[in-house]
């Protein structure tokens, strides 16, 4: 599809190292980025409603910050290379562009922010410091088609299970500052149950007590469990929802889809708001894998 040939000069240029094609002349890309706009406003205003459904207050402006980023950085990208060539046809030799796993990943960082740590604004999930096992299983899920997103789907389309783990190591082991903590604007009712929910669960629903899985820090634990706390709110409810209308899928026995479907749309809201507003202290580390067995057998994220 046209707009995703964006991405594509997007991630040629940040592999530029491997010797990979020139990108698109700059012309070309500044008529696929005006269309690559149009297709994202579009598909910002379809989250936006689904945020709403699960009660989610709609930050859409919040959420096109790092898509315009994308678009100006796209439009950057095609403006260097087209210095870039005058330069070859004037005779002179261009600046090397360094070929690093960070230089690599700058086409990530447009949407999931600086070094990977997007804050609990918006909608783009942080993806630094969570377990290596974790980040694979997730970008294979996009591979897949096991988890639905558009820019996702089409990035990790041709990456080889070495590229990913390469990708998975190297955002797993980076070690930066959380958000601190922030109100979450929960009533004293809504509160406590978000609190009952991630410490006691609903045992009377069979819903287990979140940190029984996400660690007693809810920082995640080894090899694959993801850590929740300073997630974006609409990022959090985005995902309970997906596994509740069959978007999102883990390796069966899929626990997280259990225990979503048993969620009520307001503890979603609840949970989400309680999770998105604590913070982690530097340095924190998902927790070493569960010596018992886990409440819900999960073929994600046991050892
Ligand atoms: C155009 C924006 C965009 C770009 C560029 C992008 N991502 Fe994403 N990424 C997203 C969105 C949106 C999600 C959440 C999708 C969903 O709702 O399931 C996501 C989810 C993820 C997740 C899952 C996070 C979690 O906690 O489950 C990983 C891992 C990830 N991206 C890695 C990457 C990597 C690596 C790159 C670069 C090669 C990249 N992303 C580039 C938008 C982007
Ligand atoms: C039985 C174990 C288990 C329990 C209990 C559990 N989770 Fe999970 N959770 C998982 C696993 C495993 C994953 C990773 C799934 C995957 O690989 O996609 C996960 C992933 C998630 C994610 C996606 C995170 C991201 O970055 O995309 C959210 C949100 C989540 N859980 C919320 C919760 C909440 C809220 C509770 C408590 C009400 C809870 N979980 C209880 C096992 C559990």
């Amino acid at each position: 599809m046209v707009p995703w040939s964006c991405f594509g000069i997007c991630r040629r240029f940040a592999a530029a190292g491997e010797g990979e094609q020139a990108l698109a002349p700059a012309g070309t890309a500044v008529a696929l980025a005006a269309l690559l706009g149009l297709t994202l406003r579009r598909r910002c205003r379809a989250r936006s409603a689904h945020a709403r459904h699960f009660g989610a207050a709609a930050r859409r402006s919040e959420t096109m910050k790092p898509l315009v980023r994308l678009l100006l950085a796209c439009l950057l990208g095609a403006g260097l290379q087209a210095a870039a060539q005058a330069a070859a046809g004037a005779g002179m030799t261009p600046a090397p562009v360094e070929d690093t796993m960070a230089q690599r990943m700058q086409a990530c960082v447009i949407c999931h922010g600086r070094q990977g740590r997007a804050t609990r604004d918006g909608y783009f999930p942080r993806i630094a410091g969570k377990p290596e096992g974790y980040l694979f299983n997730q970008l294979q899920n996009f591979r897949e088609g096991r988890r639905q997103n558009r820019a996702m789907n089409h990035l990790m389309r041709h990456m080889s299970d070495d590229y990913l783990h390469a990708i998975a190591g190297y955002f797993a082991a980076l070690d930066l500052p959380y958000p601190p903590a922030q109100a979450h604007g929960l009533a004293a009712d809504q509160q406590r149950l978000a609190r009952k929910l991630v410490f006691d669960g609903a045992p009377d629903r069979r819903i287990p007590a979140c940190v029984s899985c996400h660690g007693a820090a809810m920082a995640g634990r080894l090899p694959a469990m993801p850590g929740l706390l300073t997630l974006p709110a609409d990022y959090l409810i985005g995902q309970l929802g997906a596994w509740r209308t069959g978007q999102r899928h883990a390796a069966a026995p899929d626990c997280m889809a259990e225990v979503a479907k048993r969620l009520t749309p307001e503890e979603i809201g609840a949970v989400a708001r309680w999770l998105s507003a604590q913070t982690l202290p530097l340095g924190t580390k998902p927790e070493a894998g569960a010596t018992r067995p886990l409440p819900i057998r999960c073929g994600s994220g046991e050892p």
